[in-house]
């Protein structure tokens, strides 16, 4: 796994001048002002203080979808200081920050094996997601360990607010007082709120790099990019293994917000919105059932629509939900019939442990660029979107289809302890019971991934296979 990940690392590292050429600078400015604004909070607060870190997160979004522009010209911003700094040292900082960044996101002597970087689970060729269709990847000292779930894509995670029980957005329904319940916060269960906060999980986990804060210190120091490091945080940086392992995280966060990378919304869907592309009869056919509350209602979680401030729709309402995802017996940790991996109650989450409203619920991923997936849902169960599509279409209706069947008896939600089940969604397609017509058909479930496969990144308008479908739609 090593060498693909080199590879990948000289491609990317090699790319690296030309990417740089080609941001925009105006929209870049005020994405990099905000990132600054959180990096020099987050020196000054705890590892967790992250809600101002997602608000300038979100702010940085904004910026980049280029809809509230506010900072006209590079020169005008070079006159605003900002935290004592002004745009233009602003810009220079977190350009040093995100070179470092990358590197470190390549490198896997960061690794207590040395074979293992954040690349190898969350490829660029794959949205930043696994580049193979292993349910769980392998990771730990021997390369062999396994966790309970899926790597997730790392694109878009910019939005995510801080998790809270208690979500209230006008965006939403276009009503503040509404309470959409727990939402928010980065990995499968919303455990951890910046991105930042969140690499140390991996660093130090025993089944993903294994490593510690001494070891990730040592590497940094030995490798090629240690004076581009020193050059970026200051000649201190090096004088305790505390301040370069925060150094590193903070790098890490800074990169991983870069926006051409991580969020370019640049999909054939984006086009589409934007009055740039057609869809196909059978995407226009999916994205309807997509949205249709009465079939898929897929976009009642996965907001396909434009907020109301014009941002594009980021394919999530962030809301941790109960949906009954089977149980993933090739798990080594489900070979014990008494664990269950309950998501926000536990047992990798701790904080709401006891909770039981909360056992069940996963945070709803972006469906952009998800057909660049080969493995669905947090215990990376499904390996094809059919699978996926077809799961919700028939949960209810012909449940024997999904979970085990013991002396004739389907043991429905086999993932989840009973006395969880009232948590479990039974909005629309999960509103019938056995007999009942399935809320789609096979073709009806083909449109809707081939919709979905409007959500991959790096559309090219002129590309061949666009112009193969004959039956094109208009968007108007
Ligand atoms: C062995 C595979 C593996 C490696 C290596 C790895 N990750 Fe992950 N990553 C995962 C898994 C699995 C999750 C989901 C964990 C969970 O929900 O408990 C995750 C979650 C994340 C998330 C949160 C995603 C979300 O949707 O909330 C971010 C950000 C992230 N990883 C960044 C990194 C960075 C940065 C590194 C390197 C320091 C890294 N990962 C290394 C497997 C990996
Ligand atoms: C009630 C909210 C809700 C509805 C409705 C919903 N989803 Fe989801 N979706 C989720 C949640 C929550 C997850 C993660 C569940 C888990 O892994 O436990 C998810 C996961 C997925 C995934 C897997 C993504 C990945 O990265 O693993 C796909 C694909 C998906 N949904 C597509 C759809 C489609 C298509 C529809 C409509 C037919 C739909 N969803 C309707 C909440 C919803």
């Amino acid at each position: 796994m090593w060498r693909d990940v080199t590879g990948i690392r000289k491609e990317w590292l090699s790319k690296e001048g030309a990417q740089r050429a080609g941001w925009i600078g105006v929209a870049c400015l005020s994405v990099m002002l905000s990132v600054m604004l959180v990096a020099c909070d987050a020196r000054g607060t705890s590892e967790d203080g992250a809600a101002g870190s997602t608000k300038a997160a979100a702010a940085a979004a904004n910026a980049s979808g280029a809809q509230t522009q506010k900072v006209s010209s590079a020169d005008s911003a070079a006159a605003v200081p900002a935290g004592g700094q002004t745009r233009a040292q602003v810009f220079e900082s977190v350009r040093k920050m995100t070179a470092v960044g990358k590197q470190l996101f390549f490198d896997p002597s960061l690794s207590g094996s040395g074979k293992l970087a954040c690349a190898s689970c969350h490829s660029p060729q794959h949205a930043f997601g696994p580049p193979n269709a292993l349910s769980v990847q392998l990771g730990g000292h021997d390369m062999r360990q396994q966790g309970l779930r899926a790597a997730p894509n790392i694109k878009y995670l910019q939005n995510v607010p801080a998790f809270t029980e208690h979500y209230h957005d006008s965006d939403d329904e276009g009503d503040e007082s509404v309470d959409a319940g727990p939402t928010g916060g980065l990995m499968w269960d919303g455990r951890v709120n910046s991105a930042h906060a969140q690499a140390r999980f991996p660093l130090t986990s025993s089944f993903e790099m294994g490593s510690n804060p001494r070891k990730v210190a040592a590497a940094v120091k030995a490798a090629p990019y240690a004076d581009q490091f020193r050059y970026a945080f200051g000649q201190h940086v090096f004088d305790s293994d505390d301040a370069t392992f925060k150094a590193v995280l903070q790098a890490l966060e800074v990169f991983e917000q870069t926006p051409e990378l991580f969020y370019p919304y640049s999909s054939k869907y984006d086009a589409y919105l934007a009055g740039k592309a057609q869809l196909t009869k059978a995407e226009m056919h999916g994205l309807q059932l997509f949205n249709d509350e009465k079939k898929g209602n897929c976009a009642s979680c996965h907001l396909s629509q434009r907020a109301l401030d014009g941002a594009p729709p980021a394919f999530t309402d962030f809301g941790l939900i109960a949906i009954g995802v089977p149980r993933n017996r090739a798990l080594p940790a489900n070979r014990d019939s008494h664990f269950y991996d309950l998501g926000a109650c536990g047992p990798e989450r701790t904080d709401l442990k006891g909770r039981d409203e909360y056992c069940g619920i996963f945070r709803t991923p972006t469906l952009r660029n998800v057909a660049l997936r080969k493995t669905f849902f947090h215990n990376g169960i499904y390996h094809s979107l059919e699978d996926v599509v077809r799961f919700y279409a028939q949960r209810d209706t012909n449940p024997e289809k999904f979970y085990p069947v013991v002396k004739g008896k389907v043991q429905k939600f086999d993932d989840l302890p009973k006395k969880y089940w009232a948590n479990l969604n039974t909005d629309p397609p999960f509103d019938r019971k056995p007999g009942d017509k399935p809320a789609m058909d096979e073709s009806e479930i083909k449109d809707v991934v081939a919709f979905l496969k409007t959500l991959t990144d790096g559309y090219q308008p002129d590309a061949p296979e666009q112009h193969a479908d004959a039956h094109i739609v208009s968007s108007k």
